[in-house]
């Protein structure tokens, strides 16, 4: 007799997370071990040491998710375990473990692509609320974006029966917008993740102070052209309408609308910040703040906003303000465009960016303009987290979808077509 629940287990990056979700909505457990304390002194992820630290964590993080959540692990339907997109070594003992413990218990093992994943921790929280509230999503096309260190997607998402499938109709040429946050962040002297920083800090700041013509990102992702386009972001239909920007829906499909192929590029801004800093002679204070943070390793905006905030002056934090306000308008923009070109009746926004709450105030007040439904996953469930793997399962076990026991990690996959 089926329970329903699933374990999760996610290790694509810098977060070894386990969780049991129960009929991909009731989350039983949910545990994270982050690595932000091994990665900041480099200001960004080094892989061998997420590989490392991954196998540290597992073990002792899969035994607290089963724990927590107050079960036998012979109690549990299925393990479902990031597959792809990430770092090979960091996905490797995901599913090195996933697997022998999927063997070792006689229970199906069920393969997640991260970015699904993603949009599920969002689907995860509204099938609380339809439960809650007997409330559903609208009917309508469903825009789904993910925004996050790793990826700047837009997905056309459409639900069959129990399963998604996913559309790609907008993706990064360069750098992901959360990418951009921590390389700002970086280059500014500020703590990684940068995002969390410049979120706290442009609140301090003027947001026109600095004008980044949003034409820069644009005029970008035009010239940056096929170059610029990893292999997994790109299927080769995509690439071919590039230069249109916009393919007709296939046969099959039932919207009327046509398929936009919306492009974003961030290493332009972050290249136009640098040049600030330097034109007006910022470098001083910038290596002062990051003396001052060196000695601050565990200094989060939660606990150390005041301290961090004493050595950023007011051209400092208008910068911030201005950079923040620049990457959320043109994500905002270009989302909302994708939208009505689609006839979205819904926009799921999810990964790490979307806890920003500039961009959460923003991307809320241009929905209830347009009329279109808006969610965000809470906070816990916006960066990386093993429920919304578990809770991506959930369709698939639905429908028997299982991994072989040849599964592999696939740094580059891709979702949908
Ligand atoms: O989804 P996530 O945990 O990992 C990836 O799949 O990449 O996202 C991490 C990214 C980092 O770049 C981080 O700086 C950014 O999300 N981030 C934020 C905020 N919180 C995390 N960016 C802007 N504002 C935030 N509040
Ligand atoms: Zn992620």
């Amino acid at each position: 007799m089926p329970t329903g629940l699933i374990l999760g287990i996610e290790s694509s990056c810098d977060e070894t997370a386990a969780a049991i979700v129960e009929r991909g909505s009731a989350i039983r457990s949910n545990v994270v071990a982050s690595q932000i304390a091994t990665h900041s002194p480099y200001g960004g992820v080094v892989p061998e040491l997420a590989s490392r630290e991954h196998l540290r964590n597992i073990v002792p993080v899969v035994r607290a998710a089963v724990e927590q959540a107050g079960l036998a692990l012979s109690s549990i339907d299925a393990i479902a375990v990031t597959s792809g997109p990430g770092l090979a070594g960091a996905l490797m003992v995901g599913i090195s473990y996933a697997k022998a413990l999927a063997f070792a218990l006689g229970k199906p093992l069920i393969a997640i692509n991260h970015l699904e994943g993603h949009i599920h921790a969002v689907l995860l929280e509204q099938a609380q609320l339809a439960e809650a509230e007997d409330r559903e999503l609208p009917d309508g096309p469903v825009l789904a974006l993910v925004v996050s260190g790793g990826h700047t997607h837009l997905y056309l998402a459409r639900h069959t029966g129990e399963s998604w499938s996913y559309r790609n109709v907008g993706r990064t040429l360069d750098d992901a917008a959360g990418e951009a946050y921590d390389k700002v962040a970086k280059l500014l002297g500020l703590g990684y993740p940068g995002g969390p920083w410049i979120d706290a800090l442009a609140a301090h700041g003027n947001p026109h102070a600095v004008p980044f013509a949003i034409s820069n990102i644009k005029a970008k992702a035009h010239r940056g052209g096929r170059k610029g386009i990893t292999s997994y972001m790109a299927t080769q239909e995509q690439d071919e309408h590039l230069s249109e920007g916009s393919t007709a829906f296939a046969s099959g499909d039932d919207l009327q609308h046509e398929i936009p192929d919306t492009l974003f590029s961030f290493s332009g801004i972050k290249t136009a910040v640098l040049r600030y800093t330097q034109v007006h002679e910022m470098q001083a204070s910038i290596e002062h703040r990051r003396a001052v943070l060196a000695t601050m390793p565990d200094a989060k905006p939660s606990t150390a906003l005041a301290e961090v905030l004493a050595v950023c002056d007011q051209p400092t934090l208008d910068l911030i303000a201005s950079f923040q306000r620049a990457v959320v308008d043109d994500l905002r923009r270009k989302t909302f465009r994708t939208a009505e070109a689609l006839g979205a009746t819904t926009l799921l926004v999810s990964g790490g960016v979307a806890a920003n709450r500039e961009l959460r105030v923003r991307f809320t007040a241009e929905a209830a303009d347009r009329d279109l439904y808006i969610a965000f996953p809470s906070l816990a469930l916006s960066t990386d987290n093993a429920a919304m793997i578990a809770a991506a399962a959930w369709p698939k076990f639905l429908s028997r979808d299982f991994a072989p026991e040849t599964l592999s990690a696939d740094p580059g996959l891709a979702l949908g077509r």
